[in-house]
């Protein structure tokens, strides 16, 4: 070959090498994910058994026709690496192997999730992806892994954003397209250069079953709506729905999940859910909310005496109207939708209820209650929330 022609072919490969710069795959959460993870409720207490059984509660419940998909392990799946370095699967937990529960899985028309870490071990002690991040995304391409949550423990001297980088690019050269959760945890502000590295990434620590530490989510993530949007999604961690608040406060939960656009992934067991957790969790209205096309994070507008106003803007031109009572006693409050008159700075969405009449659609009850044409007077429960869909009167 000719020098200049060598030249050139070098330049070629190079500049393919470069044009083929790795990605996050396209499409995979345009809407925030739903789906269900085994931490919450099990722990490292999980198995073949109990997964199965998942996926099929996710179909007989309606919670697969309701939209959630994904059904995920979190720590404790993990065998030791083969010889090779190859990660296996803890073979008394998982007999028939990750890849006939992901068979298992997508038989029911459902997604198979898996959990690592950046660091050398996972949060529980199990072998995690630092130094393995090729052959882990490839493991997972070949078991047929749909989601994959990276956590963030044993991370000493890692830097953040190189880590999950590296794993992005070793999830896209697998070539099997894998939803892409990073989990550390708001620690090094990822809503910040997360963007194309991740489908959503955790805002806050572990939440815990109670009403305190769902609040204190909330204020973390709720700061944060303007870096989340299609594709790319604050995650302020599962839901804790069914597994021992009241009634009142799940419904609270959700609600607000929904008015956050956040991923929902329930923590709870699905298998035998009381009525009342169902009747939250399968509430398409409320889901709605949270799966809205246009991906904008709702806001909280106001807030007086511990009870908060929010509003989301949605893609048909609507919008969620959402009273928060924080406090531990009921909460009267007389709705004067003149004060909502506003436009949306990081959507350019606008209420105009000046000029406009909206319907408010109760999406608890179900029960249409008027127009935002005269001040509203409603009472909201201790621990609850009221929600409306307001839809223009034409
Ligand atoms: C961390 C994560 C949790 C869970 C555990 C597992 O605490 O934030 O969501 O995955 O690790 O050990």
């Amino acid at each position: 070959m000719k020098k200049s022609t060598m030249l050139v072919a070098v330049a070629m490969l190079l500049s393919c090498s470069i044009g083929a710069k790795a990605q996050k795959f396209d499409h995979l959460a345009d809407t925030p994910a739903m789906g269900w993870n085994s931490w919450n409720k099990y722990q490292c207490n999980i198995s073949e058994d109990l997964i199965k059984g998942i996926v099929d509660a996710m179909v007989s419940t309606g919670l697969k026709d309701a939209g959630y998909q994904y059904v995920n392990l979190d720590d404790g799946w993990h065998g030791q690496r083969d010889a090779d370095g190859f990660i296996q699967c803890d073979a008394k937990k998982f007999p028939e192997g990750i890849k006939g529960l992901s068979d298992y899985a997508h038989s029911k028309g459902l997604k198979l999730g898996i959990y690592s870490c950046c660091g050398k071990l996972t949060c529980a002690g199990y072998s995690a992806s630092l130094g393995h991040e090729y052959q882990d995304a490839l493991q997972y391409a070949r078991w047929g892994i749909d989601y994959l949550k990276e956590d963030w423990c044993y991370c000493e001297n890692v830097n953040p954003k190189g880590a999950y980088a590296l794993m992005r690019d070793a999830l896209h050269d697998a070539g099997r397209p894998i939803y892409f959760s990073l989990c550390e945890w708001g620690s090094n502000k990822p809503w910040e250069w997360a963007k194309d590295t991740g489908h959503s990434w955790r805002t806050t620590g572990d939440i815990q079953c109670n009403w305190k530490s769902v609040m204190t989510i909330l204020d973390k993530n709720k700061v944060l709506r303007k870096y989340a949007g299609p594709g790319h999604w604050n995650d302020p961690d599962m839901l804790e729905v069914g597994n021992g608040m009241s009634v009142n406060e799940d419904r609270a939960h959700f609600t607000m999940w929904c008015m956050m656009s956040a991923p929902l992934i329930l923590g709870n067991e699905i298998r035998n859910m009381k009525p009342e957790t169902a009747a939250i969790l399968l509430n398409k209205d409320v889901i709605a909310l949270d799966q809205d096309k246009l991906g904008v994070q709702g806001m909280m507008f106001s807030s007086v005496e511990n009870v908060e106003y929010w509003v989301k803007p949605l893609a048909d031109g609507d919008w969620a109207f959402c009273i928060l009572n924080r406090n531990e006693q009921p909460q009267k409050c007389g709705i004067d939708w003149r004060m909502f008159d506003f436009k949306d700075e990081v959507s350019g969405c606008a209420t105009n209820l000046q000029t406009k009449v909206y319907t408010l659609r109760n999406l608890w009850t179900k029960k249409m209650e008027g127009t935002t044409k005269r001040v509203k007077t409603v009472v909201v429960p201790a621990h609850d929330v009221l929600v409306y869909r307001m839809t223009e009167k034409k």
